[in-house]
């Protein structure tokens, strides 16, 4: 049998704003349970929550309420430094803006969480992981010489180079043509499949968040449907 591993648990999890005028609840009492090789989309309307709840997985802001799991620590008990570590070397992160350091090349993009992480730089894996992406004959372009789909595919290859055990992606087809967009939602699917990498990504695209295998839908800060079933 599969070994069931608990990636992310999530209790009556609660991030809220406190603004002058107003509380805003953000995230508003959410369970949620993500296992190992689990792919999850994050669906909802503009204001729901979902980045709030995706930086809040990835340990990179505080929780109000409720507890947070994230592979293994307790994220409200854990102390920075080690949430830091956590985030540093077992999470991957893709963006919707790409955010590629425009001096580097694309290996040398995806070598930098290497870096921060403190890790031994693998060139060859970084060049594989390129190529994985379909962008071994641009290893050495800048970002300014990439297409916008090849910079999120760089970005994608960046985000696995530490070998993540959680892959976060907030609304990564965002600034993405139609069939750049697929091509990305393949490569998840296939990093998915293919490597067991667990995905929680974000997007507005209805037909995109369907190739996931499960789905949660947000409004207000909190879950109104759930399709699909734990891995
Ligand atoms: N740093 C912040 N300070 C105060 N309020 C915030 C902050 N970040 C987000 N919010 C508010 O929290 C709510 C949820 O925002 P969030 O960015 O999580 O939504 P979203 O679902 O990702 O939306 P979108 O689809 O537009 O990206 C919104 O009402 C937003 O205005
Ligand atoms: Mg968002």
């Amino acid at each position: 049998m599969k070994e069931l591993i608990t990636v992310v648990k999530a209790e009556k999890l609660t991030k809220v704003y406190s603004m002058p005028a107003e509380e805003i609840r953000a995230v508003d009492g959410i369970d949620l349970e993500i296992r190992k090789g689990d792919f999850v989309s994050l669906m909802g309307p503009s204001g729901s929550g979902k980045t709030t709840l995706l930086d809040l997985i990835g340990c990179l802001d505080s929780i109000s309420s409720g507890s947070l799991t994230v592979l293994g620590h307790d994220v409200s008990k854990a102390k920075e430094s080690q949430l830091v570590k956590t985030r540093r070397g077992s999470i991957g992160f893709v963006f919707q803006e790409f955010l590629l350091l425009q001096e580097l090349t694309a290996l040398e993009n995806v070598e930098l969480p290497l870096v921060f992480a403190r890790r031994e730089i693998d060139r060859d894996y970084c060049v594989k992981l390129l190529e994985k992406v379909g962008l071994g004959h641009r290893i050495n372009h800048f970002p300014r010489e990439l297409s916008g789909g090849e910079r999120q595919r760089v970005a994608v290859a960046r985000s696995l180079a530490v070998k993540p055990a959680l892959l976060l992606a907030d609304e990564p087809t965002g600034n993405l043509d139609t069939r750049n967009s697929d091509e990305i939602f393949a490569l998840f699917k296939k990093l998915n499949a293919e490597d067991g990498i667990t995905i929680l990504v974000t997007t507005h695209n209805e037909k995109l968040g369907n190739l996931a295998s499960r789905k949660f839908h947000l409004k207000d800060g909190r879950v109104t449907d759930v399709f699909g079933a734990p891995c």
